[in-house]
């Protein structure tokens, strides 16, 4: 079920959010689905990018992983254990080995607590000792590159690059195994976010944590990631090694995000076209038939509309879910 070395294994996961309304309020009259059925692993120490506008279900799968929002169906294996059916002391345990670190630094962070306090924070359920805890918090400071001057510092008397490093450094208080970021550095100026990237990818290699890093652009994650994961209206649509993602994309969406991804080098970025997507994300309260993707499509045909494309591995660990998986990509369009 799990592949050897994964220490996350999710397996078609789904969430749905009922939609109540109707005259009496109560009544469900709808269903949202967010997450429809997505499986994938996180192997020790790497990184897996996630990707995918907004609203196609990036942050529900987070909460689902964490079980901070029930998962509807499926199944989540942290170490093979399926957090799905452990008690709620031992979810208490695994917690600290799982960390969620939101978009948005300033409401994670407690206003009235100092940095030192809000890093100490998930200590509490350790076994350290006040002189552990506070060594604990010295260290965390340290590893996010923060002055231990600013332990004594409120968090509305910080920058939002200087919040958001207090953030991770309480994620990491309990050295945990794997950090679901979300979208962790979206809010942050573009001048600061490199600085947070760069020391996520540091304390990987120090600490050997796990990130599961969501975003809703293939650039932000490009240089973190090992593999990427696209997400299109609650499925991946795509998943591959990093290098194989950004040097040849084999999905319509995947194609289309990448074409939005601004290059070094300003002799080629002037020269590529740019694939626009037609319309909105569709409602995930009506999906389209077949694939989902079909009504954005540029090289949709007729079978797109009745069969859903399955998630289907094009080898070396690069899976599509297209019935003409890399079509767009070679400039062919495809014949049904
Ligand atoms: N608690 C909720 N109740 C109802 N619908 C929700 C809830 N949370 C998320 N959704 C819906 O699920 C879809 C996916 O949302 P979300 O996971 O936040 O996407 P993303 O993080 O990719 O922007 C959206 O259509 C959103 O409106
Ligand atoms: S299955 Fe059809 S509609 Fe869907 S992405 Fe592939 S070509 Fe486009
Ligand atoms: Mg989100």
């Amino acid at each position: 079920m799990t592949t050897p070395d994964a220490i996350l294994s999710v397996r078609d996961l789904a969430k749905r959010f009922p939609v109540k309304g109707g005259l009496l309020i109560s009544r469900q009259i709808a269903e949202v689905t967010a997450v429809a059925g997505v499986s994938f692993d996180v192997q020790a120490g790497e990184t897996l990018g996630l990707v995918g506008e907004s609203g196609c279900g990036k942050s529900t799968l987070g909460r689902c992983i964490l079980r901070l929002t029930e998962p509807t169906s499926g199944e989540t294996f942290f170490h093979g254990r399926n957090i799905n059916e452990v008690s709620a002391a031992e979810m208490r345990r695994l917690r600290r080995q799982i960390q969620l670190v939101f978009q948005d630094p300033y409401a994670s962070l407690h206003p009235r607590m100092s940095v030192a306090e809000n890093i100490a924070e998930p200590l509490r359920v350790s076994d350290l000792d006040a002189m552990g805890r506070k060594a604990r918090v010295a260290e965390m400071l340290e590893l996010v590159r923060l002055d231990p001057e600013l332990g004594r510092r409120y968090p509305h008397a910080l920058s939002g690059g200087q919040r958001q490093r207090v953030v991770i450094a309480r994620a990491l208080a309990l050295k945990p195994e794997l950090l679901v970021l979300d979208e962790p550095v979206s809010a942050l100026d573009v001048s600061v976010q490199a600085g947070v990237l760069n020391l996520l990818k540091d304390i990987q290699h120090d600490l050997g944590t796990a990130y599961i890093f969501i975003a809703h652009d293939l650039s932000v994650v490009q240089h973190i990631s090992h593999r990427v994961a696209v997400m299109y209206l609650g499925r991946i649509v795509e998943i591959a090694a990093k290098r194989q993602l950004y040097a040849a994309p084999m999905h319509p969406y995947t194609q289309a995000l990448m074409s939005a991804v601004p290059l070094a080098d300003p002799k080629r970025e002037r020269a590529r076209s740019r694939i626009v997507l037609k319309g909105d994300l569709p409602s995930p309260l009506d999906p389209p038939s077949g694939c989902r993707f079909r009504t954005r499509c540029p090289i949709a045909q007729s079978v797109c509309a009745e069969v859903e494309p399955l998630l289907a591995d094009q080898g070396d660990g690069h899976a599509v879910a297209c019935h003409f998986p890399g079509a767009a990509h070679t400039g062919l369009s495809a014949t049904a």
